[in-house]
C-alpha cells in the first residue's frame, strides 16, 4: 500500500495531489511549468518534484498524469502539445523509471471528464461534454461515463477548431483556433486590449505594464468591479457559448461541464456563455438546451481524474 498521486500539467502550472479512493484530495503541491521552449527533461523535473511533494515521503502506489496535449491511444506518449515541449517522448515509461511505480497517462481534459463522471457534475449522464478553460481549451466527450478516444487517442481537441478564418495565431501553429478567443490566454489578451481604451485597476495591479497582466489578476479585478476585467470575461464567455453551441449541434449531449482554472470565475464566465448558447444553437426553440454547468470538482478535476485513471488500470503497487 502507499499513496496514489494525480498530477495535472498545464501550460503555466503543475498541480499534484494525493487522492483517496473516493476522490477526496488529501494534500496538494504545485510547481511552475518551465515553459514551452525548454528541454523536455525540465518539464519532467517539475512533474516529479510536484508528485514527490504531494506524496510527502509516503511510498507511491501509483501516479496518474493529466497532460495538456495529444496523448497516443496506448497512453504512453505525448505526441504533440501546443503549450509544452513534448513531441512523441515516451513520457509514461520515463516517469515509471524515475518514480519507481506504475504510471497512467491521458490528456488533461479527458482526465477531468473522467473525474466529473465518477464524482462530479457528469455523474449518471448518458452523454456529456467536458470543456476545460486553462491556458488553452481542453475537451472531452463522455458516452455512458466513458471518454471517447478516437482513432489516434486525440478526440476532443475542441480548442483547435477554427472559429475565425485567418484569425489570431495559435500556439499549435495554425490560426483562428477557438482557444485564442476563449481561454486564460484569451482573457488576458482581451483585458490588455481593453486597457488601452479605458481606465482600469489592472494598470496599477500590473505595475503599469499591461504585458505583466495575468489571468488571476483579471479574475480579482473583475471581482472588485473593474469594468475592463468584466468586459474581458463577457468576451471569453460569449465565445465559449458560441463554440459550445457548435459542439451541441454535433453531439446533442445531456449536459455540458465547464472546468479548468478560468472556471473559478463561475457565473461571470458561465452567464454570458449560457446566453450565447441559447442565441446561437440551431433549433434552440425546439429542443431542450443542455445545461451549462461548472465542474463540481473545480480546477482540481484533472488531477483527481488522473488518480482515477491509474486506479482503474488496476496496476497499483
Ligand atoms: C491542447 C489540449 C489540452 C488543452 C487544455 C490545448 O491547447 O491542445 O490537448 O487539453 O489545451 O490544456
Ligand atoms: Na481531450
Ligand atoms: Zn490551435
Amino acid at each position: 500500500a502507499g499513496v496514489v498521486v494525480g498530477v495535472d500539467i498545464g501550460g503555466t502550472k503543475v498541480l499534484a495531489g494525493a487522492v483517496a479512493e473516493d476522490g477526496t484530495v488529501v494534500r496538494t503541491a504545485t510547481r511552475t511549468t518551465p515553459g514551452r521552449r525548454v528541454v523536455t527533461q525540465q518539464v519532467e523535473d517539475a512533474l516529479v518534484a510536484a508528485v514527490l511533494a504531494a506524496a510527502e515521503g509516503e511510498p507511491l502506489a501509483g501516479v496518474g498524469v493529466a497532460a495538456a496535449g495529444f496523448v497516443d491511444s496506448a497512453g504512453e506518449r505525448v505526441m504533440f502539445a501546443p503549450h509544452l515541449p513534448w513531441q512523441g517522448q515516451p513520457l509514461r515509461d520515463l516517469l515509471v523509471a524515475r518514480l519507481g511505480c506504475p504510471v497512467g497517462l491521458d490528456n488533461d481534459a479527458n482526465c477531468a471528464a473522467r473525474a466529473e463522471a465518477h464524482h462530479g457534475a457528469a455523474r449518471g449522464a448518458a452523454s456529456a461534454l467536458m470543456i476545460t478553460m486553462g491556458t488553452g481549451i481542453g475537451g472531452a466527450v463522455l458516452l455512458d461515463g466513458r471518454v471517447v478516444r478516437g482513432a489516434n487517442g486525440m478526440a476532443g481537441e475542441f480548442g483547435h477548431m477554427q472559429v475565425v478564418p485567418d484569425g489570431q495565431a495559435c500556439e499549435c501553429g495554425r490560426r483562428g483556433c477557438w482557444e485564442q478567443y476563449s481561454s486564460g490566454n484569451a482573457l488576458v489578451r482581451s483585458a490588455r486590449g481593453l486597457m488601452a481604451e479605458q481606465p482600469s485597476v489592472l494598470l496599477e495591479m500590473s505595475g503599469g505594464r499591461p504585458e505583466a497582466v495575468t489571468g488571476p489578476m483579471v479574475t480579482a479585478a473583475a471581482e472588485g468591479g473593474d469594468l475592463v476585467a468584466r468586459r474581458a470575461f463577457t468576451s471569453i464567455g460569449d465565445w465559449l457559448g458560441v463554440g459550445v453551441a457548435n459542439l451541441v449541434a454535433a453531439l446533442d449531449p445531456e449536459v455540458v461541464v465547464i472546468g479548468g482554472g478560468v472556471s473559478a470565475a463561475g457565473d461571470r464566465l458561465l452567464e454570458p456563455a449560457r446566453a450565447a448558447l441559447r442565441r446561437t444553437l440551431v433549433g434552440a426553440a425546439h429542443r431542450r438546451v443542455p445545461p451549462l454547468v461548472a465542474a463540481e470538482l473545480g480546477p482540481g478535476a484533472g488531477m483527481i481524474g488522473a488518480a482515477r485513471l491509474v486506479r482503474d488500470a488496476q496496476v497499483l503497487r
